[in-house]
């Protein structure tokens, strides 16, 4: 289940939009230079408009008026070149844009995925998980939305307005302030309405994000919903994000459709002046005729269009920018630390446990430049290790213990006393803040992550299995292994059988983290994976806890197998696990409070002897 620690996502301007902008811009690659090939082609489409408008007013008032057809026809002809040229240009960088925005999005998607891969684990621990997916969905999509539709559109805008605006002054100058008074007011009112849009899109948006979280949980606990009867109080708190979403919403889309009407209307009156004084205008001479006073309508007919686009493209860049920081800021998350240098390395193949061992070995780089060889051998030592997840809150308080090469430690004691902890130290999914864990005489500070984790076979408390075949889902932990081996790991681990009777056999797929299987199967698939690995130490966390007594014994036999010639740390609340390790360590509270064989414990009395009083005449 995820920590949820971190509030909802939140939906904010953009802090440095120039850092931003420049960032993304790298995401383009060699294609970046496409892109002032788009502003070219933008430039034009703008020009064509606004040109082709002024060029109209020419012919009438030349060609037409003059009566001169053949003037009439290179004008008419050029018109049409004009307009033709612009649409090229407008279906260009159209096309460019949809391309190259989707290759950004590639790019980063790629990139998020890599990182989120390179994340300790302590990241996914402090951050809600709806918030980190909604990264790489809601936060991409609307950055390509904006690069495929706004990028350009705002750079027509601007060219649109600022065409319109020396057009006009072309037209006559008192003519032209009419119509800036307009569009002044026009731009007021949509700077006014856009920030109240985007205040309300901003909340609309948070509100998503809770909707999706809430959506999320439901799914995830429908059985304990159903089986508390919570369906009523589960709704209900979905019914509150629902209309909180609701009220932003309406609020977001009432300012948003505000934009339209409002603007039409002036659009209207500016409209009614510009042909009354227009017309008072031509019949007084002060404009050269009716194809300046068309030119001029036709100018004021468009001016308020690009501002309406300008406003909603430059709010759609500003929310993107906001996503693509969200999106920068989990990049720029610090990654698992791997500064060690020394390598697990395959001297040979290795297709049995025996092999393993003498076919790979630990490459120490020393000072002199050369390397020297150091066996697998799989003992591991903590040396005083103190550790918390929170600095400054030990979870587990000066831990010492070994365990040579073969030899079956385990780990006993109360819920929370930290033994899933102390064995995710070893593989270093955490870092200790005190002491040294040694790993065939290495600190394992020193080693490379890869080759630590790829010595290690782990089973983990929990069982995860991935969207794919029962048997690709074994073979996760070696890629490379035969059928043959696969079936035999299964064997081991005593789930051949219950394979057997699926649909289809070891090609069942399973889906969504293997729900269509028991817990105790799911258990047992973990158990072959462990079968079917290869390294020197197992670490086992109550890999038996959901599987019945009948065939506990059977995978108890299967275990022994396992365990055989490796160095085995297990956890486990059954006698049966725990009984003939080697040393069985007893924690509370972080400590190891009790420590010996099993028989040494049980003599002394203490709590072991009283955790397993009473279970040990069962077994
Ligand atoms: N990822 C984490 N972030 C913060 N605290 C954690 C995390 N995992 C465990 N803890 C805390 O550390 C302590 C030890 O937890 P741990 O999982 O090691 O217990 P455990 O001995 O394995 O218990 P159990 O027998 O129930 O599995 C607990 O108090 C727990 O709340
Ligand atoms: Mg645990």
């Amino acid at each position: 289940m995820p920590r949820i620690n971190s509030s909802p996502q939140k939906y904010s301007r953009p802090t440095n939009i120039l850092k931003t902008l420049f960032r993304l811009f790298t995401y383009f690659g060699k294609k970046k230079y496409l892109l002032i090939l788009v502003v070219i082609l933008v430039i034009y489409t703008s020009f064509a408009n606004i040109f082709g408008s002024y060029m109209l007013g020419r012919v009438i008032d030349t060609a037409i008026k003059n009566e001169d057809s053949q003037a009439l026809l290179t004008s008419t002809l050029t018109l049409i070149g004009i307009y033709v040229a612009g649409v090229i240009c407008d279906l260009s960088y159209t096309q460019i844009m949809v391309r190259l925005s989707q290759s950004v999005l590639y790019n980063l998607r790629k990139e998020l995925s890599i990182h989120n891969q390179n994340l300790p684990l302590s990241y996914f621990d402090e951050h809600n998980h709806g918030e980190i997916m909604s990264y790489f969905t809601n936060d991409v999509d609307t950055l390509v939305n904006a690069l495929n539709d706004s990028f350009a559109n705002i750079i027509l805008s601007f060219c649109n307005i600022v065409g319109t605006v020396v057009v006009l002054l072309f037209i006559n100058v008192y003519l032209a302030l009419i119509i800036y008074v307009f569009m002044i007011g026009i731009a007021l009112f949509i700077f006014f309405n856009t920030k109240k849009c985007r205040k309300y899109f901003t909340m609309q948006q948070s509100e998503i994000a809770n909707i999706n979280s809430k959506v999320e949980e439901d799914i995830n606990g429908v059985r304990v919903v159903k089986a508390f009867n919570h369906e009523d109080d589960s709704f209900e708190s979905f019914d509150k994000v629902n209309k909180a979403w609701l009220n932003a919403s309406t609020k977001s889309f009432f300012h948003t459709q505000l934009n339209i009407p409002v603007i039409v209307s002036l659009s209207f009156i500016q409209f009614a002046v510009a042909c009354v004084v227009g017309s008072v205008f031509l019949v007084n001479g002060w404009i050269v005729g009716i194809g300046a006073l068309t030119t001029y309508l036709v100018n004021v007919r468009q001016s308020a269009q690009p501002f309406n686009f300008f406003t909603q493209h430059i709010n759609n860049i500003l929310t993107a920018l906001a996503g693509s920081e969200r999106i920068f800021r989990f990049l720029d998350e610090k990654e698992e630390e791997d500064n060690g240098k020394v390598e697990l390395v395959k001297l040979g193949d290795a297709n049995t446990l025996h092999d393993y061992k003498s076919r790979y070995a630990w490459s120490v780089p020393q000072e002199d430049g050369t390397t020297k060889l150091v066996p697998l051998k799989g003992e591991i030592v903590f040396k005083n290790v103190t550790f918390g997840y929170v600095p400054d809150k030990p979870v587990l308080k000066d831990i010492s213990f070994y365990a040579k090469d073969g030899q079956k430690i385990a780990f006993v004691g109360s819920t929370g006393a930290g033994k899933t902890t102390i064995i995710s130290l070893i593989t270093r999914f955490y870092n200790i803040q005190k002491g040294e864990i040694i790993y065939d005489g290495i600190n394992v500070k020193d080693m490379k992550l890869e080759g630590l984790r790829r010595s290690i076979s782990m089973v983990t408390q929990d069982t995860h299995l991935f969207t794919g075949t029962i048997k690709e889902n074994i073979k996760y932990s070696r890629m490379h292994s035969t059928d043959e081996e696969v079936i035999n790991a299964a064997k081991i681990a005593n789930c051949d059988s219950f394979i057997r009777m699926l649909p289809n056999g070891y090609d069942t797929m399973l889906y969504d983290d293997g729900h269509n299987l028991s817990e105790g199967q799911r258990q047992l698939l973990a158990l072959a994976r462990a079968a079917l690995s290869m390294p020197p130490i197992l670490i086992l966390d109550e890999a038996t806890s959901n599987i019945d007594t009948r065939s506990e014994k059977l995978v108890q036999k299967s275990m022994d197998v396992l365990m055989q010639n490796r160095t085995v740390l297990v956890i486990a609340h059954r006698l049966s696990t725990v009984k003939n390790s080697d040393a069985i360590l007893y924690l509370e509270n972080g400590k190891i409070v009790e420590r010996g064989s099993n028989d040494e414990l049980l003599k002394m009395k203490g709590k072991y002897y009283a955790l397993y009083e009473g279970k040990a005449e069962l077994e």
